[in-house]
């Protein structure tokens, strides 16, 4: 059984202030949820968000990393900074990030190794473009993308998969439940394939214009373990929302 799973990303929302009120808000509506829920501000807020949290049901991510442990690398974080901040997960491979950042999957991969690594868990995005949707080749590129990620990592504790397509993030175009389940379901194929039957524990997360109104019909899918969720996430009362829907699943 998958404990089911609700992450905002606020992306470049919020500074510290805002940030930490949002956060006691949430944690305030969602003492006792039945499903984990994580928040990931900005870098200059985990902190703080992190000390607002402390001892609540909620968890803190990071929405990025860097893959080397120390140095000259000016501008990026290494994963114990971010342990020592009080982050239990960590975003990667975000399409946001791989659009303007120009990350790849050979990045997403050092990132994951190097969050397990460090005793955090790595919440991994993989999407297609809307062009690669209509090009017919969403299996193929998202096979590629998970592959990748998780090349070389032996077991797939700790991991959980966000299914974002492009097209869907921040559009208000969100994928129908049988779009998102086919792809979840071929997601959980794939780590059949590359991991075995521990495949089944993995929690697979949808992401794309998920709001208080769409959830419910894509938590009813059997492989959609959750959401991540983006500019609904912004407000205590969407969020909370979200959850409370994503908790009464099964
Ligand atoms: P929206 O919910 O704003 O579409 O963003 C989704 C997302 O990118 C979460 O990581």
């Amino acid at each position: 059984m998958r404990t089911t799973m609700v992450a905002g990303n606020w992306k470049m929302h919020n500074t510290i202030q805002e940030s930490v009120a949002l956060a006691t808000a949430i944690k305030k509506e969602t003492a006792h949820a039945a499903c984990e829920v994580v928040l990931a501000p900005p870098f200059t807020a985990l902190y703080s968000v992190g000390a607002a949290i402390k001892g609540s049901n909620v968890s803190l991510a990071a929405q990025n990393i860097f893959y080397e442990d120390k140095g000259a690398y000016t501008g990026e974080i290494a994963p114990s900074m971010l342990k020592d901040a009080g982050c239990t997960y960590v975003i990667i491979g975000h399409s946001e990030r791989r659009k303007y950042f120009h990350e790849r999957d050979e990045d997403v991969n050092l990132k994951v190794k190097k969050v397990l690594a460090t005793g955090l868990k790595p919440i991994v995005c993989v999407g297609e473009t809307e062009e690669e949707r209509e090009k017919g080749v969403t299996e193929f590129v998202v096979g590629i993308q998970v592959k990748k990620a998780l090349h070389g990592i032996e077991s797939l504790d700790n991991i959980v998969i966000a299914y974002e397509p492009v097209w869907a993030i921040g559009t208000g175009k969100v994928a129908t439940p049988i779009e998102a389940e086919e792809v979840h379901r071929f997601i959980r194929g794939v780590l059949g394939d590359t991991h075995g039957s521990s495949n089944k524990n993995v929690r697979i997360l949808y992401g794309g214009s998920v709001t208080p109104d769409n959830i419910e019909e894509l938590i009813d899918m059997e492989d959609i373990d959750g959401a991540l969720v983006g500019g609904a996430s912004l407000k205590a009362e969407t969020f909370t929302g979200i959850i409370a829907k994503v908790a009464e699943k099964r």
